[in-house]
Order: C-alpha cells, then sequence, then structure tokens
C-alpha cells in the first residue's frame, strides 16, 4: 500500500484581514480567529505562550462543490463568558465549575451570501468549537463532503494512538512519534472504509493524547456528539497536520444536516501538567444539561454477573442449545435440545443472586437469557433476538421475585449483534418488559456490522440510533451501558441514565489475545475522556489455562486489578472474577466490596500518560477515601500524599500493595495487606510491581 500525501489545503498567514482573540479565564490560553485574504476562516492557540496548534482550517466542503470553507467575511462578533457551578446526578466531583470566555464569529460568503458561525469557547484547561448552521432560504439542509478542520501541530509528537476504523474502537493502544504511525498502523486495522482497504494515509481515532518535546499534554476529541457522524483524524505526517475526517455512511457521504443546528464541538485540552489532564471537565462542560428532569431513579451500580465464565473456557454458554436451524418467533424452544452448559439457567443465576446480596452488590448481571443465541455469529439475519423471551431455562418471574427478596437488581443484556433495525422494532416492547419484571439497568450491544442497513458504528446513524435508546429508555427510567458504540464524547451529562460504555478494550481481550501492561495507564487519558468505561475489572485468577484449554493470562498483578477500581472511573463498575477466585482470596475480596462508585471529589496525585496513575477519590456523601495507584510493564515506588484528607484527624488506612516478589507474568497474585494511621501531613511510599497497582481505603 501506498501512502497517499493529503493536499493541505491553504490558509495564508502573511495575508490575515482580520484577527479576533480570546484568552481564557487565567490568562494561560490564548486563542486567535483569523480570516486571510480569500476569506479562509482559521484559528490559533497556544498556553502560557507554547504554541499548541499553529494557524488551522475550519469549515466544510458541502454537495455539489460549495464552500463554507472560504470566501467568507466576519459580520459579527460577539464575546460572552461564564462562571458558574453545577451539580452533578453522579460523577468525579458532586460539583463541576464551568468557567469560560466565549466569542462568537457569524461568517457570510461575499458571493452568495451563505452563512455559518463558529463558537469557541476557551476554559483554563483547553478550547472547544463547534460550528452553527443557521437556517437561511438558500440552505434549508445539506450534505457534507469533508469537513476541513485542521489541528496543525508544532512537530512530531509523542502520540498515544489506535487506527481510524470506522466500526471498532477495540484496538491495543500504540506509542509513537506520529512520523511512526502509518508504519507501525499496517496490518492493524480491522475494519476499514468500505474500500476493504486500510486507509492510504494514516488515520487515528480520538481521543488522541500526544505529548510535545517541549512538554505539553494535548488531548483531541469531541464533545456533544448528536445527529453528526463520528470524526477521526488524518495525519499529515511531514506537516503534523492532522484534520477532521468524518465517518462516511453506507454512500460515502459525510453528514446530512438540516440548517437551524450545531456540530459537535472539536476540543482541544492542554496543560504542561498531565495530571490536568485527567482533572479536566472541559468535555462535560460543553455538554447540554441533564434532559431528564427527575433523576432520583438513577443510581450508580456495582454488580457481579454471568459473564467471565463465557470468556474462560470452561463450556459454559450463552446459548440454550447446539442446535442451529433455529428460527426466532418460529422454533418452540421447548421442542429443542438443550446443550446442557447454558450459562444464564434458573439455578445458576440464583447462586449470583445470593452472592451479590452475601456481599453487598447492587445486581447481578444475567448476559444469554433470552432467545436467539445459538445462531448469532452468522449475523446474516435481520432478526436473531427476541428481547422478551426468555430461553425455557430461564424463569425470569420467579427470579425477579428472589432478587427483590434479596434486595438485588438483574441487569438486562441486549446483545443485537448489530440487527439494530429489529432491536429498534422491538425497543419500546423490551422495555416494558423491563418494567413489568423490575430490571433498572441495560447492558446494549453491537458486535458485528450493521444488518440491513450497512452503516458503520461510527456514522451518523448510529450516532442518532445510540442517542435514541438512551432517551427512550429514559423514558422507561431505565439506565444504559452500551458495548461496541462510538466513543462517548460527554453525553452522559445530558443523558445521565447513559451511565458507561465499552467502546475501547476491556478485560474480554484479557481472555483473548490479551492487553498490554501500559494500557490502563493509557486508557484514562484517551477513551475515558468522553465518559465512564464500562471495563470490567476485579480479575483474580489471571492464568486462564486453570480452567482448561484457554491459555490467556492476565497482564497486571492481583493488586492493580483493585486499583483499576479507581483510576478506571465508572459508575457502572463490575467485579468480574468467578465467584469462587474472590471466596479464594477474601480479604482482598474486601476492597472490591468496599469501594465506592460515586464520588464527591477526586484528586489526581500523580499521572504521566502509558507509564503510571495515582488517583484519590472521596465517597459521594461518605467520609471515606479510596486511592489507586498503577504503573506500566516498569516497576515504581507510588508516592501518595494525604493532604486530600481534612486537617486534624487521624485516619485508618488499609493498602493492598503488590507482595515483594509480584510481578505481572510469573508471581501476579503476591499481595500484602497492611493497615496504617494517617493524617493529612502524612505521605507514604508503596513499591508497586511490574504492572503492578496498589489500592488503599481510608475510614
Ligand atoms: C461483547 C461485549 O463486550 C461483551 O461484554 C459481551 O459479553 C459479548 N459481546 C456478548 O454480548
Ligand atoms: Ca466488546
Amino acid at each position: 500500500m501506498k501512502k497517499l500525501i493529503l493536499s493541505t489545503l491553504v490558509f495564508s498567514s502573511a495575508a490575515v484581514v482580520s484577527a479576533q482573540e480570546l484568552t481564557s479565564p487565567d490568562n494561560n490560553l490564548k486563542l486567535t480567529f483569523m480570516l486571510d485574504s480569500n476569506g479562509v476562516p482559521a484559528y490559533t492557540l497556544t498556553y502560557k505562550d507554547k504554541t499548541v496548534v499553529k494557524p488551522g482550517r475550519m469549515g466544510f466542503i458541502i454537495k455539489d462543490g460549495i464552500s463554507l470553507a472560504d470566501g467568507f467575511e466576519m459580520t459579527e462578533c460577539d464575546y460572552d463568558s461564564v462562571d458558574t457551578v453545577w451539580n452533578t446526578v453522579w460523577g468525579q466531583s458532586s460539583t463541576v465549575r464551568d468557567n469560560h470566555k466565549e466569542m462568537f464569529v457569524s461568517l457570510t460568503r461575499k458571493d452568495n451570501g451563505l452563512k455559518m458561525g463558529i463558537r469557541f469557547r476557551l476554559f483554563n484547561d483547553g478550547l472547544g468549537f463547534r460550528y452553527e448552521f443557521p437556517v437561511q432560504p438558500s440552505l434549508r439542509h445539506f450534505t457534507i463532503e469533508n469537513e476541513v478542520t485542521q489541528f496543525v501541530l508544532t512537530g512530531d509528537h509523542k502520540a498515544f494512538w489506535i487506527p481510524a476504523d470506522y466500526d471498532t474502537n477495540e484496538f491495543q493502544t500504540t506509542t509513537s512519534k506520529l512520523s511512526e504511525v502509518f508504519e507501525l498502523s499496517k496490518g492493524v486495522i480491522k475494519n476499514p472504509p468500505a474500500t476493504n482497504e486500510p486507509l492510504p494515509y494514516p488515520a487515528v481515532q480520538t481521543p488522541l493524547m500526544l505529548k510535545s518535546d517541549d512538554g505539553l499534554y494535548i488531548n483531541i476529541h469531541e464533545a456533544a456528539l448528536i445527529d453528526f457522524p463520528g470524526m477521526h483524524l488524518n495525519l499529515d505526517d511531514e506537516n503534523f497536520v492532522l484534520s477532521s475526517h468524518l465517518t462516511p455512511d453506507r454512500n460515502g457521504d459525510r453528514g446530512h444536516i438540516q440548517t437551524g443546528s450545531v456540530s459537535p464541538w472539536r476540543t482541544i485540552v492542554v496543560s504542561d501538567d498531565a495530571r490536568d489532564i485527567l482533572a479536566s471537565n472541559l468535555i462535560l462542560n460543553l455538554n447540554e444539561p441533564s434532559k431528564i428532569e427527575d433523576t432520583s431513579w438513577i443510581k450508580p451500580i456495582k454488580y457481579v454477573g454471568v459473564w467471565w465464565e463465557y470468556f474462560t473456557g470452561q463450556g459454559s454458554t450463552w446459548a440454550y442449545s447446539d442446535e442451529k436451524d433455529i428460527v426466532i418467533g418460529v422454533t418452540d424452544y421447548n421442542k429443542v435440545k438443550p446443550n446442557g452448559h447454558h450459562g444464564a439457567n434458573t439455578e445458576h443465576v440464583k447462586e449470583y443472586i445470593d452472592f451479590a446480596a452475601e456481599h453487598g452488590f447492587d445486581a447481578v448481571l444475567v448476559e444469554g437469557w433470552n432467545q436467539g443465541w445459538e445462531d448469532n455469529q452468522a449475523y446474516l439475519k435481520e432478526k436473531i433476538y427476541s428481547f422478551t423471551t426468555p430461553y425455557p431455562d430461564f424463569d425470569v418471574e420467579y427470579l425477579s421475585d428472589y432478587a427483590a427478596k434479596k434486595g438485588v437488581k438483574i441487569i438486562m443484556h441486549h446483545e443485537t449483534t448489530s440487527s439494530v433495525i429489529d432491536y429498534e422494532r422491538q425497543l419500546h416492547d423490551a422495555f416494558k418488559f423491563m418494567n413489568k419484571y423490575g430490571y433498572e439497568a441495560v447492558k446494549t450491544g453491537y458486535v458485528g456490522s450493521i444488518i440491513p442497513r450497512s452503516e458503520h458504528h461510527d456514522g451518523q446513524w448510529m450516532v442518532n440510533h445510540y442517542n435514541y435508546v438512551a432517551e427512550t429508555a429514559a423514558k422507561y427510567h431505565i439506565m444504559v451501558d452500551s458495548h461496541e458504540a462510538v466513543r462517548p464524547t460527554g453525553l452522559y451529562r445530558t443523558y445521565p441514565n447513559w451511565l458507561a460504555q465499552e467502546s475501547a478494550r476491556g478485560t474480554e481481550y484479557d481472555s483473548f489475545n490479551g492487553n498490554n501492561p501500559d494500557h490502563h495507564t493509557i486508557l484514562p487519558f484517551t477513551r475515558l475522556m468522553g465518559g465512564p468505561m464500562d471495563y470490567t475489572p476485579g480479575i483474580f485468577e489471571g492464568d486462564l489455562s486453570v480452567y482448561g484449554p484457554n491459555k490467556a493470562k492476565l497482564s497486571t498483578t492481583l493488586a492493580k486489578q483493585l486499583a483499576l477500581y479507581i483510576t478506571m472511573y465508572s459508575p457502572f463498575q463490575m467485579a468480574a472474577d468467578l465467584k469462587e477466585n474472590y471466596m479464594k482470596y477474601p480479604d482482598a475480596f474486601q476492597f472490591i466490596k468496599d469501594v465506592a462508585v460515586d464520588w464527591d471529589a477526586t484528586y489526581v496525585l500523580e499521572a504521566e500518560p502509558g507509564d503510571y496513575i495515582t488517583m484519590a477519590r472521596k465517597e459521594r456523601g461518605a467520609d471515606r477515601w479510596f486511592v489507586g495507584a498503577i504503573t506500566d510493564e516498569n516497576a515504581r515506588t507510588a508516592t501518595v500524599s494525604f493532604d486530600f484528607l481534612p486537617k486534624g484527624k487521624t485516619y485508618t488506612a488499609t493498602i493492598y500493595a503488590d507482595g515483594k516478589n509480584a510481578h505481572w507474568l510469573d508471581n501476579p497474585k503476591e499481595y500484602r495487606i497492611y493497615t496504617k494511621k494517617v493524617t493529612s501531613k502524612d505521605k507514604i511510599e508503596i513499591p508497586l510491581a511490574c504492572s503492578g497497582g496498589a489500592a488503599i481505603s481510608i475510614e
């Protein structure tokens, strides 16, 4: 494959005819918006006088051949500023400060009068800008051919990247110079664009984390992805220009827009301290406030599930039968021969409910409860599952009553295998079924390609689908965790019932070909910038050969698995391992039982993407704190200073640390647990093993 050099559309810095400036509240960031003599719009951003992005073009080329990217004059420029604090329904902090300066420029094409607005918001931690398409007589609706937006970098930055792909984000992250992306991305792309050829130029997904040689941490993503295709980034690796690459639809179009609407925000979070990237609320602040008025029914969830046993190779199956010629809605399952090892059977689910009740978990996820799993890999039929018909050995009524008596919820599972049209047809009935049996949360799934639309997972059509499911679920008071969806963009502020998403490589990959030891030190800087991840941590038995044919091995120590409950933020947090493994290590399991899933405050103590993260969090509404520290393949010493604790009080810290000889590869399960009295003046050092970690609970 030959590399295609992207023609860089030019903005002429020498011929600037107008320049508008905006400064962040703390004056560290400066944005300049410019028009050159050809009416080409561009922006540039500096942080503490260092250039973050050089002048980069803005705008769109729309069908057929109409430019919203040059020929403009500025017809209006308004300024505004906001400094407010809003309350989160759940989150990493109970309140969020939204402190920004705003500039809105209205552009009009000199030749034909077409208008487009650009709204900039500058926070202390970065920039967001979006395009606004006003209603205008000569432009009622249009189709995007290309978005022109550029992020013009100052050099060959270190990048933490996954290759562009319209259908999946479940890649290992590569750390390399931008100039190395093209060579290294060969052969990695799983679901390339419609051509079934890898992109002929390097392209990566967002959130993209970058580090410049002069010490700037730069994160590029988007916020509030609504009725628009997801954005990937083309890379001109000679000039280090990233440019928007919108996910096309099945016809190659990149968005159908009706005027009177806005684009998602393009975001650049920046700092000279990596901790600020993790502490940023910029993406959340750029999303609209909750559309759900009564949020009292929305609650973070800590859960166990009939799940890991499907991945470990012990024979447990989602499917009830091994017969393949089953037709949903036609075949009578009572006449079908069961395979004898169906996971979601009543007795087995009861054991999970008992376990959850005994150990204080809120809920049990049950996958494989519904009809249709026998032929779910075929991807050929439009109707694959029923979301209202349990298998004959799953007594939904009995289990709902049983769970209710035990004070535990069952989490619904809707794997759609991307049969999305049929899922939408069944959606209301499926949610009514959930209401009837007392289910409050659903895990959805979009494995495979979109049937029968042939759309992409990250395209506008699917973006609208995910948002429609979250919005519809809210009407039924249902919380959502979506797997294989487009990566999140902070929409959980607007739909707080959308608790989590997967949208990256989670623990499931530890049972296939693995996750790298540095994976967990990168995800918070990339995937998690847009929202919580249902990573499913908590695997104690990391050597899957103990179960049989599966030879996979976890790439962390046991103590690091505990730390992930803090460093991998989610209000929907699983204890993913088998019950019997937790019973083998009840002292370590105590941390998972204790750890909170909702927070008043978060403190990033140490962080470097790809290397290490140490974080502390205060439980929402309680005087309990939890700390998580993790490292990559290199051992290190984490320093925890307790100055986040209230002054003048003594607390008991229980520390779960790697054992002296622990190592992720050959000795992951050696850990030690000890207690220590601490005050806000204390500072402790904890050795972390190679791909190790430490977790602390403080009361
Ligand atoms: C992939 C999901 O990520 C996983 O969690 C789920 O168990 C399977 N699909 C089956 O739905
Ligand atoms: Ca997945």
